[in-house]
């Protein structure tokens, strides 16, 4: 008979193997686009992925290979542009490696029309990226239609 814990183990690393690694990487200084940032993790991990939520600061380049997949989130800020102190710094670090990479985008914005989000599909297509769905804005806080659309975004990185 096999032993309960041995059989036990060998089904945890099977399915340690075969659950996708889903990185969420975000930043936000009014909350908005890290109230998105928690709904896109839960959204993969309720599909099953092995989530880390982080700020922009904890992730970088050479963290890209550990990952299946990656989700990106930044509210509109300067003038239609990525956050330029943390965020932006860390993201173009990780372009050399967008090439192949399953990704989605996420994020809030004021008074524009979604500017910043349309510059940002651009570069990150003409990087390579392979776009898991379609981006996800909101105006301001997200509502319940938003956080359920994160949801969804984070379902299907995973
Ligand atoms: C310095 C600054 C610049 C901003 N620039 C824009 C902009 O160009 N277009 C826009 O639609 N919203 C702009 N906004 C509004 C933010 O994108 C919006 O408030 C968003 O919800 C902030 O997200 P957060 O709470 O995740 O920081 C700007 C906000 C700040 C503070």
């Amino acid at each position: 008979m096999i032993g309960t814990e041995q059989y036990t183990d060998k089904y945890i690393m099977e399915r340690m193997e075969i659950m996708s690694k889903v990185a969420v990487v975000y930043w936000s200084g009014t909350g908005n686009t890290a109230a998105m940032a928690t709904a896109v993790a839960e959204g993969a991990q309720e599909k099953g992925a092995e989530v880390s939520l982080m700020f922009c600061g904890e992730f970088g380049a050479e963290r890209m290979d550990d990952f299946d997949a990656v989700a990106f989130g930044c509210p509109s800020m300067g003038s239609e542009q990525l956050e330029e102190g943390d965020f932006e710094p860390m993201f173009t670090a990780c372009e050399g490696k967008l090439a192949g990479k399953k990704i989605a985008l996420f994020g809030s914005y004021g008074w524009g029309d979604g500017e910043w989000m349309r510059s940002w599909e651009d570069t990150c297509r003409s990087d390579g990226a392979v776009f898991a769905c379609d981006s996800v804005i909101c105006r301001e806080a997200p509502d319940e239609d938003a956080l359920s659309d994160c949801k969804a975004l984070g379902a299907a990185l995973a």
